[in-house]
């Protein structure tokens, strides 16, 4: 009974929105109907599911990124405050880039996990700005939409893919891109013409008493990002950028999440991480560089 009525005040909350769905199979518009699927005009349908999400995958897609890593990412960021400060400097740069020239800001997270980054984000920003946000969210793993949907209810989210999302041309006035996988094309589609590409880069610092301690080959313990901003630089013009670096200090249940929330994990030995594990505080570095784009 709940869920359905989760189910219902989520399609009803869209339908608000529906002008910006296109069909991700014919690019026709969409309609909400019966409270209950979008369908387009040539009758592809799809269901709102019981939490409210949309799946616009026609199949289901397996990524490794796994329930008790979203879990773990969702804790860190909202009670762990791992990620504070990159979220208020991400609402910083909206409102300086975005904010003087609008009333509301409709903001797409493609590869958004599972939302905490997004809904703290349009948080801030309607806190500190005093500006509406309309917040949608998509990503291709099922179980990180999924946990997006059951712990926030005021936004749209989606299991989409960046790269074919079912979304009108130029319909965002922000594209966040947090540690996720870019598809540049389809960003400067949906973008509005004086529309922001704020994208998040691991830098060399980035975890790295973690990536030291779990690994003693050199060429797994750095990152190297040179490509990736260079292929940002050839598809967006570089409107500003810089490094966010800080280190905090995590107690024994804060190092048990960073240990689940992070797939460095993935290739290290059970035995470095567990010894971890066991750890009752580490100092960890966050060090990021924001690129802030405009289209070109
Ligand atoms: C390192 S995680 C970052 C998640 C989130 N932005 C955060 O910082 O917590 C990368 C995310 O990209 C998503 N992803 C990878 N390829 C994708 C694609 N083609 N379309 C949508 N999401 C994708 C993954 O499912 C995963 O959730
Ligand atoms: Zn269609």
């Amino acid at each position: 009974m709940l869920q359905e009525s989760k189910r219902i005040k989520s399609a009803n909350y869209v339908s608000n929105y529906e002008a910006i769905f296109a069909c991700p199979i014919c690019h026709s518009t969409m309609k909400v109907i019966q409270s209950k699927s979008l369908i387009c005009s040539k009758h592809h349908t799809f269901d709102f599911a019981k939490q409210g999400y949309i799946n616009f995958t026609s199949h289901s897609i397996k990524t490794k990124y796994g329930k008790e890593l979203f879990e773990a990412r969702r804790k860190l960021i909202t009670e762990g405050s791992f990620y504070k400060p990159l979220s208020h400097a991400i609402a910083k740069v909206i409102n300086e880039h975005v904010g003087e020239k609008k009333e509301t800001i409709t903001i797409l997270d493609t590869g958004c996990g599972e939302g905490s980054h997004l809904s703290t984000i349009c948080d801030t920003v309607s806190s500190d700005f005093f500006k509406s946000v309309v917040g949608v969210g998509i990503d291709l793993s099922k179980e990180g939409i999924l946990s997006a949907s059951k712990n926030y209810s005021d936004k749209i989210w989606a299991v989409a893919d960046l790269a074919n999302t079912p979304y009108k041309d130029k319909q965002f006035d922000v594209i966040l891109n947090i540690l996720s996988p870019s598809n540049y094309v389809e960003f400067n589609r949906l973008l509005k013409s004086d529309g922001l590409l704020i994208k998040i880069v691991p830098q060399n610092g980035y975890l790295k008493e973690l990536r030291e301690y779990l690994f003693h080959k050199p060429e797994k313990q750095s990152y190297s990002n040179a490509e990736t901003v260079e292929r940002f630089n050839e598809n967006f013009q570089l409107a500003d950028s810089f490094r966010l670096s800080y280190t905090l200090n995590l107690n024994k249940s804060l190092i048990q999440l960073l240990v689940q929330m992070t797939p460095l994990t993935w290739t290290a030995t059970e035995q470095r991480v567990k010894s971890f594990l066991n750890k009752d505080s580490a100092q960890i570095t966050v060090d990021l560089e924001i690129l802030i784009g405009k289209r070109q």
